[in-house]
């Protein structure tokens, strides 16, 4: 058995970052083990170290500022998105030009990675940054974007830079959400030079970047935003509300099983027009709880109306304040 200062000695060459000092520790608790008769063990850790020499190739990742930068494993895929036929393809082409990057690279150009996503509120933005990462087989990287900004420029500064050596270090899709707030939460005064200088900083970020990573940058601002910033940007994808046509596939995306008939009926896809995607899927949502609890196989289409009129109800109420 090893003893208890060679435990000691390798827990804190682990939590060093000493991969060198693991190694020979592990070595010599083989050594020891081999020479008391723990033949197996001794071979066994002398396999695991082997393992780890054939993995240390592999770049090592310094360790990102948790606070900053949540890493997010997802399994959304791209037939759960319903949007329009441009936004498909543009979708589909960041995930060809990813796959494709080296080729592209050996005629000297690269695959559109920093891409600004812009519409309202429960369009699917974040559910496309999921997608992308699933499909990308890439970790989602949620920067946490009201962290980034601090009162002191400087120290944005150090926490932009933090971020995007994460970026650069370990491939992902990295997203950040109300990107534009960076510029415009600041709360010790109402500098608009200044607030304009922070959002600058991290556009220049995004442009000096030259790693591999899909940047994903969100805003329900949209059309207000200076033109002058789409261009740092490889590719814009506008998320609208979804049409009738897109209502319809949606319905049939969210209910699912629970759908009885194969269509819907044509009013209430008109019932649903002007709610985004997100509304709708609570919607369908709310009608399939209803169903289960009533031990109904499927969602009676009164129940859904119902489910619409309920999402529908908020803005009114919300209009009315
Ligand atoms: N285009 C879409 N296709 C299918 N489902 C969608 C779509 N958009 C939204 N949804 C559903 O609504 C949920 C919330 O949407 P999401 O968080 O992606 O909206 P968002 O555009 O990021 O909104 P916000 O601007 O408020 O952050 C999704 O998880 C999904 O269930
Ligand atoms: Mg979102």
């Amino acid at each position: 058995m090893a003893t208890s200062e060679q435990i000691l000695a390798l827990i804190t060459a682990y939590y060093n970052n000493d991969d060198e000092r693991v190694k020979t520790l592990a070595l010599q608790i083989a050594a020891h083990e081999a020479k008391i008769g723990h033949k197996i063990l001794a071979q066994s850790i002398k396999d695991v170290v082997m393992k780890g020499n054939a993995n240390s190739s592999q770049e090592r990742l310094k360790p990102i500022d948790n606070s900053l930068i949540i890493c997010k494993s997802t399994s959304n895929r791209k037939c759960d998105l319903i949007v329009s036929e441009k936004l498909d393809k543009q979708i589909n082409n960041i995930i060809l030009e990813f796959t494709q990057r080296a080729k592209l690279s050996r005629n000297g150009y690269n695959h559109r990675r920093k891409i600004l996503l812009e519409g309202l509120p429960g369009t699917g933005k974040t559910l496309t940054a999921s997608i992308l990462a699933t499909e990308l087989k890439l970790p989602l990287m949620i920067v946490q974007t009201d962290k980034l900004i601090s009162k002191y420029m400087g120290e944005t500064g150090v926490k932009l830079r933090q971020v995007f050596d994460a970026v650069s270090q370990r491939t992902g899709v990295y997203f950040f959400d109300e990107f534009d707030s960076i510029g415009s939460e600041r709360s010790s005064d109402n500098d608009v030079k200044e607030m304009h200088r922070v959002l600058n900083l991290f556009l220049q970020f995004i442009e000096q970047d030259t790693s591999e990573s899909i940047i994903l940058a969100a805003t329900n601002s949209g059309y207000s935003l200076d033109q002058a910033l789409f261009r740092r940007f490889d590719d814009v994808l506008r998320f609208e509300l979804p049409t009738e046509e897109e209502i319809k596939k949606l319905f049939k995306l969210k209910l699912n099983k629970f759908m009885n008939k194969a269509v819907i009926p044509q009013d209430v896809i008109q019932l649903a027009y002007g709610l985004c995607h997100a509304d709708i899927t609570k919607a369908c949502e709310n009608a399939i709880k209803q169903a289960i609890l009533n031990d109904n196989k499927h969602v009676s289409i009164e129940v859904l109306e119902e489910m619409i009129l309920e999402r529908r109800a908020v803005y009114v109420s919300k209009e009315n304040k």
